[in-house]
């Protein structure tokens, strides 16, 4: 039984990697939805519908845990897929939380009332939806007291991600950096809520310099994830392949991958 990894595109592919490098015998299936990519300039509705039937098909295909390794599917669609609609029997789990807990210092799945941390200034940067939820700062203001979350939407940023020109997107996180840094000169650190974004996480690191942490997410949810299988060893299951799965063109989608990762990644059809 494999844990499935969702992201509309090839973002996730920074969170799976992570997870094999940790846990190398974990069978892993990754969606990737990219027919529809990018999800962070669409509305809630359609994000919701998005990650609900692309959820179901990793449940259809054997798995019981679901890991949401996109922020905007996190941000959007998570607390009413839980509220609402996941089966009882079915986990999913989001990428903020582990972030979160990073920045507030608590180990994984504390939820102990929220506390004053180290960080006051926090410059977030994600899609354009996920900063509309506001729901980094929901959930933030569950763990931690007295931080001020200055947010980035980098609109554009995935398609150039997505298409693989490094050159423009690495101009976009320069001018989104000192949009932010406008308005927050001296963040403490910098959160990449976006599961796309740590493959410029130099960059970033450039932009802001080096005085700024920056969270990106693969170890983090890799960690976690780790923390959470060993807690829940139902959800482990019995060893098995690893596999890609896109709703795109599987051709076209392997060779984007492999050059996102910097190392072969296959695809195959969801379709079969
Ligand atoms: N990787 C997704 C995230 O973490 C990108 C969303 C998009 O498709 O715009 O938010």
């Amino acid at each position: 039984m494999p844990v499935g990894i969702f992201d509309s595109g090839l973002g996730g592919l920074t969170v799976f990697s992570e997870i094999r490098k940790r846990m190398p015998g974990q069978p892993l299936l990754y969606l990737g939805d990219n027919k529809h990519t990018p999800y962070g300039v669409r509305d809630a509705e359609d994000i919701y519908r998005l990650t609900v039937q692309n959820t179901q098909a990793l449940f259809d295909r054997g798995c019981d845990l679901v890991i949401l390794a996109c922020n905007t599917a996190s941000a959007v669609a998570l607390k009413r897929m839980q509220e609402t609609w996941i089966p009882k029997d079915k986990r999913v789990l989001g990428v903020f939380v582990p972030m979160i807990e990073a920045v507030s210092e608590r180990m994984w799945g504390d939820n102990s009332p929220p506390r004053e941390v180290t960080v006051n200034q926090l410059a977030l940067f994600a899609t354009p939806a996920t900063v509309a939820s506001r729901a980094f700062q929901r959930e933030l203001s569950f763990r931690a007291i007295g931080v001020d979350v200055e947010a980035q939407p980098c609109g554009g940023l995935v398609d150039a991600l997505e298409m693989n020109d490094l050159e423009l997107a690495e101009a976009m996180v320069h001018s989104h950096v000192s949009a932010l840094l406008r308005r927050m000169p001296k963040p403490d650190a910098a959160v990449l809520g976006c599961t796309h974004y740590p493959i410029l996480e130099h960059v970033f690191q450039e932009a802001l310099g080096p005085e700024i942490s920056v969270y990106s997410q693969g170890k983090l949810v890799a960690a976690s994830l780790e923390d959470y299988l060993q807690r829940h060893p139902e959800m482990v299951g019995a060893a098995g392949p690893t596999r890609c799965l896109t709703s795109g063109d599987p051709k076209d989608v392997s060779i984007a991958a492999t050059r996102f990762l910097g190392h072969s990644v296959q695809f195959e059809s969801l379709e079969g």
